[in-house]
């Protein structure tokens, strides 16, 4: 059979109290990471706690066929074989990342300054995506890529045979842009400058650092300016995934807005460039506690604690975009069962997600009788108050996202909220229907 695959529609009810403890998956970001980076070292890394989700398995799969040794020992237990800084082979076909922009980005930079030739494609959500945001910088290094009309997949780059090294001010706040160029910058001679103006996620800087990369990070007038000397020889390590708080911001959420809820989150990555939901949440009134406060594999990480809480819109400052951008589905929610507004601004960078995540959210929250205001970079809800009508369906376009969010928001909402496919959520959340049944959650498949 050709063409997708068939959608999973599914409907969440009004749910009783969440009750219980919810152990959420390794965090997405850190599990691409992993991977790549024990593809590049010298000898075995092993990892524990890696998100088997689809996206990353494609990360998997992608650097057995650069020649890594990649291996499942068991639930969340891997170890890769790594072919050294410079050592990829090229693949034999063509590179299939999914759904997964940050896997298919982070891919390329790391092949770029290496003489390979490599094809990559994805879904039709990752085929729509921008990619001249990496492969411009990759073409100072010396790569050249060829793809679709506005640089998109899919695009085959070949590697430098002569890789040059780069100074980079990336334009957009962007970790998988900067990711990107660092990772090439990895088997670039001398130093790679990448500078951004606001700070995004620092997962590969400190996985760099623990490889025994030298990297460093200066403030300058410009920015951040993050440097490494190219060309290290990275040695293999231990690494432990904190579980994602990017997917413990369902539960967290729907705990939230689900009466005489009580749940606790382990083991949730904290580093700072990821924590700006639980802060904006706090804000808001939100009775969530950090317990257990400790730090894994060189990432801060704490127990979560929430209880429902009656919440008060706010304006979420602009500068805490970058470390809450894949939270911003997921807030509109909680916002819609809040009083008065919530002011979300300079949220451009989610029109161009799995999905244009403005429109998915506002599209959605209307047909659930939710009203909204928006704008090019801007979403405003108007609160409920607690009493949200739900009755509609949204459509979630190959979004694990916006699936998810409107689920929570069934969860709580006063009529059933179908989505069209739930397929998506297997990219980044396998264990999201069970682990949200569990607490007591009413979600089911529609055609089960
Ligand atoms: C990610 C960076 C973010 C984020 C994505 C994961 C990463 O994208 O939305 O889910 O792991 O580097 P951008 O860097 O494009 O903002």
């Amino acid at each position: 059979m050709f063409g997708p695959a068939a959608p999973i529609p599914m409907t969440a009810r009004k749910s009783p109290p969440l009750k219980g403890v919810a152990r959420v998956p390794g965090d997405k970001s850190v599990s691409h990471r992993s991977l790549i980076l024990g593809a590049l070292a010298v000898g075995e890394t092993r990892i524990s706690g890696l998100l088997e989700g689809r996206d990353v398995l494609n990360t998997a799969e992608a650097m057995a066929a650069f020649g890594a040794d990649v291996v499942q020992h068991g639930d969340g237990e891997w170890s890769v074989h790594g072919v050294g800084t410079g050592g990829f082979a090229e693949p034999e076909d063509v590179i299939n990342c999914g759904n997964a922009g940050t896997g298919v980005r982070l891919i390329m930079g790391a092949m770029a300054t290496s003489p390979v030739v490599a094809t990559f494609t994805g879904d039709a959500s990752l085929r729509s995506r921008p990619m001249a945001r990496i492969t411009g910088p990759l073409a100072l290094f010396g790569a050249q890529s060829f793809g679709r009309s506005g640089g998109r997949l899919p695009l085959t780059v070949v590697g430098a045979d002569n890789p040059l090294s780069v100074r980079y001010v990336s334009p957009h706040a962007s970790a998988q842009i900067k990711s990107a160029v660092l990772f090439a910058g990895l088997n670039a001679p001398g130093e790679t400058i990448l500078v951004e103006e606001t700070k995004t996620r620092d997962h590969s800087e400190r996985m760099m650092k623990s490889f025994g990369a030298r990297i460093e990070t200066r403030e300058t007038p410009e920015g951040f300016a993050v440097h490494l000397q190219g060309q290290p020889e990275l040695k293999p390590r231990n690494i432990t995934v904190p579980r994602d708080p990017s997917s413990a911001a369902f539960p967290v959420c729907a705990a939230l807005i689900i009466e005489g809820s009580d749940i606790i989150i382990p083991g949730i990555g904290l580093n700072p460039t990821r924590a700006g939901l639980f802060i904006t949440l706090r804000e808001m009134g939100a009775d969530l506690t950090c317990e257990n406060e400790r730090e894994e594999s060189g990432e801060p990480v704490a127990d979560l604690h929430v209880r429902s809480s009656g919440l008060t819109g706010i304006e979420v400052p602009p500068d805490r975009v970058a470390s809450m951008i894949d939270e911003y589905p997921i807030l509109s929610v909680v916002a819609s069962f809040a009083s008065g507004k919530t002011i979300m601004r300079g949220i451009r960078e989610l029109r161009v997600k799995e999905s244009d995540r403005i429109d998915a959210m506002a599209r959605g929250l209307e047909a659930n009788g939710v009203r909204v205001t928006e704008g090019e970079d801007y979403l405003i809800v108007h609160g409920h108050d607690g009493r949200v009508p739900g009755g509609g369906t949204a459509k979630t376009r190959l979004d694990h996202r916006i699936a998810m969010s409107f689920l929570c928001l069934g969860c709580a909402a006063d009529k059933p909220v179908s989505i069209d496919d739930g397929g998506a959520i297997a990219t980044s959340f396998p264990i999201f229907e069970r682990l949200m049944t569990d607490l007591g959650a009413q979600i089911t498949r529609t055609n089960a």
